[in-house]
């Protein structure tokens, strides 16, 4: 019987306790605690303000020199076809880009036309797996492919064409 007693008032202390711990009033000071907690929110909100008209800025910025990237890099010259349909993800010259943190396309520049084909038949038979470039890909012919593997091969050269004449 004892223990049963002892069993029982252990279990409503714990209960107890737990009760409290959730309310977290006691362990953060009360009422006093919140006033704090309060003051605590009100930085963070003006804080977060700041922050989030420097991070607009960056990203103007970010988006210029995407839009920059996208369209025209020094007289690289690309054709239509990769300037419309790859260079929005890829760059102009292929050389990648990245918003943010996110990725939009990896880098192209620098790979033989053989590995560029490769992979992008590899996308289209969906032999690697990835909804964007299979989803571009599918209305395109080998053909296509291998056209476009064939100028993305040919970038390395072209850059340096354009040194050269500098
Ligand atoms: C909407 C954005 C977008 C567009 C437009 C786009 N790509 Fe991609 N591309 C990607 C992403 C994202 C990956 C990475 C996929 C992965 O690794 O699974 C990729 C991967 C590739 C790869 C493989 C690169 C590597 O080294 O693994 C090639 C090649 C490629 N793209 C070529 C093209 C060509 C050619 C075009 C135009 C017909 C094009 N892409 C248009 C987003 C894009």
């Amino acid at each position: 019987m004892k223990n049963i007693v002892v069993g029982v008032l252990t279990l409503l202390i714990l209960a107890t306790m737990g009760y409290v711990a959730s309310q977290g009033g006691a362990y953060n000071g009360g009422e006093h605690g919140k006033g704090i907690q309060d003051i605590g929110n009100k930085t963070a909100k003006v804080t977060k303000v700041v922050e989030e008209k420097s991070d607009r800025e960056k990203e103007q910025e970010e988006l210029k020199s995407i839009r920059e990237k996208a369209g025209n890099i020094g007289g690289f010259k690309v054709s239509d076809e990769y300037k419309s349909k790859c260079s929005s993800c890829h760059g102009v010259d292929g050389s990648g880009m990245q918003y943010g943190k996110k990725l939009m396309g990896p880098k192209l520049f620098g790979q033989s036309e053989e590995e560029i084909y490769q992979k992008l038949d590899d996308f289209k038979s969906g032999r690697r797996e990835n909804m964007i470039m299979k989803g571009l890909l599918i209305h395109l012919s080998q053909d296509d492919l291998k056209r476009l593997a064939k100028e993305i091969g040919e970038f390395p050269a072209r850059a340096k064409a354009l040194e050269d004449k500098d």
